[in-house]
């Protein structure tokens, strides 16, 4: 799993170093794919349920599972990349969410509240702690900043398969689900709205988008689960 998380990481920092005014989507995604391949891994998303990507790029509205395509990035612009390797059998999963010359303050809040909220789930990741201590943490940070948390879609166990259980929310009530143990893998990823918390699938049924059309951050790291802190797999 660091291994994986490792790789996923490098392709992460390097992809998200790649945007700027003018790159395709697509364009990033070939990059991402190359650098997967020239150490020895593959995409975890392509074919996942007939997903046609290499990655997830979700821009302004859409919120995850964006498809790339041939439109340009342009200034004013946030992007969610949300990368799947998959490395001698284990799978690292990683995302975050680019600004490109944003100036308005609501949007630069957003997206740092939500890698707030993912740094706060992190922390509560503890062996002993319960799934839904993380989800409580997440949500705390959320709702404070008076966000919409997508929940829709959640977080989950993540390990030889990109989604295993359990399941992990990014909201409701502390002390429920499973208790957590020292060497659990876990993929933490908030999804926060400027707007609503509603989303609806687009018609090329994969990119979930805002309702209300507003922008929304996506924040994801594997971790392991430890006596103390948590291992951020994908630092
Ligand atoms: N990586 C996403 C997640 O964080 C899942 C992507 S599913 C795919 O759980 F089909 F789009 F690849
Ligand atoms: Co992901
Ligand atoms: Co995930």
């Amino acid at each position: 799993m660091r291994e994986s998380c490792g790789l996923a990481a490098r392709v992460r920092d390097q992809v998200a170093a790649a945007i700027r005014p003018g790159v395709t989507t697509l364009e990033l995604s070939e990059l991402a794919g190359a650098l997967m391949r020239a150490e020895g891994g593959e995409s975890a998303f392509l074919g996942y349920h007939g997903y046609p990507g290499i990655i997830c790029t979700s821009v302004n509205d859409a919120v995850v599972h964006g498809i790339p395509n041939d439109r340009q990035i342009v200034l004013g612009d946030i992007v969610s990349i949300d990368i799947g390797v998959r490395h001698r059998g284990y799978i690292g999963d990683t995302a975050t969410t680019v600004m490109v010359g944003v100036t308005d303050p609501e949007v630069v809040r957003m997206v740092t509240t939500t890698q707030r909220a993912l740094e706060a789930g992190i922390a509560a990741a503890r062996a002993g702690n319960r799934v839904s201590d993380i989800s409580h943490a997440i949500e705390q940070v959320a709702l404070e900043a008076k966000f919409g948390v997508v929940r829709d879609f959640v977080g989950h166990g993540v390990g030889q398969k990109m989604h295993e259980e359990p399941q992990v929310p990014n909201f409701g009530p502390p002390g429920r689900g499973p208790v957590l143990k020292a060497g659990m893998t876990l993929a933490l990823e908030p999804m926060l709205n400027m707007g609503r918390a509603e989303v609806r699938v687009l018609d090329d049924g994969w990119t979930v988008v805002t309702r209300d059309g507003k922008p929304a951050a996506h924040f994801e790291h594997t971790i392991a689960v430890r006596d103390d802190e948590a291992e951020i797999l994908t630092q």
